[in-house]
């Protein structure tokens, strides 16, 4: 079993990755495979809808000057998927916001019932909202959200300091030990209780 954690900060060793790789200790204990992939610094569009990713073949973006298709690819074969994030004015950073929106919008019919998480780490406030904003995408993509004892969120300014965060680091630990018991636990239930049934999603917009 492999899952993919996406760090969305600018900065590569800051709160968010050291957030990461607790998770990613903690699920290699348990035997799952991990890889952090650092998102943050790349240059990546927003999404244009123009819809292309619908009909494209492998249902890819329009643009393919980025990382996005690559990682999307990668991400769409990973049994597991973690998405952290710095607070940026009381919600996701910019970038991170621009990967998930296409991310979510070429690859969300690959994620239903992979088992997500989400994390997003914060100096003082906002830390809920881009929390919220994170499990937004992982409640529309149909995944499997596993708990802790607290909202995802670790507080930290400077490079490390989340490590301070007594309650925020068990609060991940948790997470990640969940995760991985629901990882383990939906991989065998798979083998024997089929999925729900999909059903054509009825849109309606609520001008008619
Ligand atoms: C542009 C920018 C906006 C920020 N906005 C907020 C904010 O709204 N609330 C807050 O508490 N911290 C805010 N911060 C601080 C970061 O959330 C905090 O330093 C976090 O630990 C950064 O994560 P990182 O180390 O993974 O990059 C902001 C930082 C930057 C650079």
């Amino acid at each position: 079993m492999h899952t993919i954690l996406i760090n969305g900060s600018p900065r590569a060793k800051g709160n968010t990755r050291l957030a990461l790789d607790t998770m990613a200790v903690e699920l290699e204990k348990q035997g799952i495979s991990t890889e952090i992939i650092h998102i943050g610094k790349e240059a990546l569009r927003g999404c244009i809808a123009c819809n292309y990713c619908k009909t494209s073949p492998d249902h890819h973006c329009v643009f393919k000057d980025d990382i996005l298709n690559e990682v999307a690819d990668k991400l769409r074969k990973a049994d597991g998927m973690i998405f952290g994030a710095p607070t940026y004015y009381a919600g996701i950073a910019g970038t991170m916001k621009c990967f998930m929106d296409r991310l979510f919008y070429t690859s969300s019919d690959y994620f239903r019932f992979k088992v997500a998480s989400a994390v997003a780490v914060v100096r003082r406030t906002g830390g809920l909202d881009t929390l919220h904003q994170l499990q937004n995408f992982l409640a529309l993509g149909e995944t499997i959200t596993p708990p802790s004892q607290y909202w995802m969120v670790g507080y930290g300014m400077d490079r490390g300091e989340l490590e301070q965060d007594i309650e925020g680091m068990q609060t991940i630990k948790k997470n990640a030990k969940a995760f991985a018991w629901v990882l383990k636990a939906t991989e065998a239930g798979k083998k024997n209780i089929p999925l729900p049934e999909n059903e054509e999603h009825q849109f309606m917009n609520f001008i008619h």
